[in-house]
């Protein structure tokens, strides 16, 4: 299997220590894994032009943008399961992976078949999160593996909540039964 994780937190909080968690299990069990932290990549906003869309279900999977996108476009390609990670911001996922979905336009016709799977925290509720994740699933006509949900605030307080790696670790297997 193989396996690309999307972490759209800007900070080095609870999210990216999940993702992480979930990434370390993958590593030491052989999955070839790979992390992207959107907080470190340089990718711009999607401005909307539609040059992507030339081509239509073939479109050849090019964005106008030059930054860090073209170089994950085959990433997400290649992948067998994808999974996105998001502090919850206004009940909804951060800024950062919104646009991150956004600018996998030129690609998304290409993610058909394959597994995406969610991890959202928040203070005090998950409000629509996951479900804009499954949205994104459902458009993009992937299938839906589950998710893990934490209530934390300040930086990786959620490792300090009980039963969240096992939480984790059944994600993982969930993702690696269904993508085989
Ligand atoms: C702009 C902003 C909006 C937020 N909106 C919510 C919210 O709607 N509901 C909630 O429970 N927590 C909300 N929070 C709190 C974060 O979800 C919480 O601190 C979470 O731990 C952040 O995840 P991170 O550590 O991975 O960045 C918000 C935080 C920020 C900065």
């Amino acid at each position: 299997m193989k396996l690309v994780s999307v972490c759209g937190s800007p900070r080095n909080g609870n999210t990216e220590w999940m993702l992480k968690y979930l990434h370390a299990l993958a590593v030491a069990d052989g999955t070839d894994s790979e992390l992207l932290l959107l907080r470190k990549l340089d990718i711009k906003m999607c401005n909307g032009c539609l040059a992507c869309e030339a081509g239509g279900k073939n479109r050849k999977g090019l964005c106008a943008i030059k930054d860090a996108m073209p170089g994950i476009y085959p990433k997400l390609l290649q992948a067998d399961a994808i999974v996105f990670g998001t502090p919850v911001y206004f009940e909804m996922v951060s800024g950062l992976l919104k646009n991150f979905m956004d600018r996998t336009c030129p690609i998304w016709t290409g993610l058909e078949d394959k597994r995406l799977a969610g991890i959202a925290v928040a203070e005090e509720g998950i409000g629509a999160a996951i479900d804009n994740m499954k949205t994104y699933a459902a458009v993009c006509g992937m299938t839906w593996s589950g998710s893990v949900t934490a209530l934390a605030k300040k930086p990786r307080d959620v490792k300090k909540i009980e039963g969240t790696g096992e939480q984790l670790r059944q994600l993982y297997l969930a993702l690696k039964r269904d993508a085989n």
